[in-house]
């Protein structure tokens, strides 16, 4: 099946990776849905059209994923690939002092969250004869190296990687793929900020700051979300391979 027949969920399509992945699927699939917890004007000028749909919503609670994914069946009968960039790492701490409620937010949203958006994919993937379907997700590379303060991250992050290989295994009776994409810090926009205010805050150039960030990488360049496109276009579309994570270190 050509791209330009699939339909496809994006999820966390407001984000720093989302948004630019949004603009890059747009108009090259045949329907793209896509899901943030921002309203679209504020963060894109991609307009809904009868090949883009966007739903905002909160996609750490069961019935509003059984909700989005019941809808685009329902819309359009069927859905062939899900890319998950929800995620984050929220908050930093050493794990002693840790707050519990931090540690499940960062849990939810992105392990339960990914267990669950696989869940319901299975559930109609499985449908579409022969073709089955692809599922991508977002995992880190925090889940291999240690991220200074980010202990629950890296093990929600270990834990989707667990996922991807489980789903990949169950799913392949249904010809259905799964795997996912782990970056190293990824340049987004948000990031782009971030930095800056480290940089008044600590008294450091942006330009020490990030060579700090890009310490250990071999190859001594910055990693942003367009660079990670043509890996997204090969696992959306691959029908070979299955329960691969592939890192995106730069040689780390
Ligand atoms: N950027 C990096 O350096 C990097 C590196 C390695 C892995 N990753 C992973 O790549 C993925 C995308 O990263 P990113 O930098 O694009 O992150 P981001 O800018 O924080 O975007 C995350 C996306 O998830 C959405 N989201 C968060 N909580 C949600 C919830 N409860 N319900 C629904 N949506 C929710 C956000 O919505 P809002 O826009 O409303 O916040 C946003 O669309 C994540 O899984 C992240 O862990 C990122």
């Amino acid at each position: 099946m050509e791209s330009s027949e699939k339909i496809v969920l994006l999820t966390g399509a407001s984000g720093g990776i989302g948004k630019p992945l949004l603009e890059h699927l747009n108009g090259n699939v045949k329907v793209l849905i896509g899901s943030g917890r921002k309203n679209l004007n504020d963060f894109t000028k991609i307009k809904e059209d009868e090949k883009f749909n966007y739903m905002p919503m909160e996609l750490n609670s069961k019935d509003n994923i059984k909700f989005l994914f019941s809808y685009i069946i329902e819309e359009y009968e069927r859905l062939d690939v899900v890319i998950n960039t929800v995620g984050g790492s929220l908050f930093s701490h050493p794990i002693e002092e840790f707050p519990l409620e931090e540690y499940d937010k960062i849990v939810d949203i992105n392990l339960k969250t990914a267990f669950m958006l696989t869940k319901e994919s299975l559930r109609y993937m499985k449908r579409n004869e022969g073709s089955g379907g692809n599922i991508l997700h977002f995992v880190s590379s925090a889940s291999k190296y240690i991220s200074h303060n980010k202990a629950p991250y890296g093990i929600a992050k270990a834990g989707v990687e667990a996922l991807i290989k489980y789903s990949a295994y169950e799913a392949s009776k249904y010809n259905i793929r799964v795997n996912g994409i782990s970056p190293t810090y990824v340049f987004t926009e948000r990031h782009k900020r971030e930095i800056q205010i480290a940089a008044r805050n600590t008294n450091r150039s942006v330009e020490e700051i990030e060579e700090h960030i890009m310490k250990g990488q071999l190859l001594k360049r910055k990693l942003y979300p367009e660079d990670l496109f043509p890996l997204v276009d090969l696992l959306i579309n691959t029908e070979v391979i299955t329960g691969k994570i592939y890192d995106c270190t730069l040689g780390k």
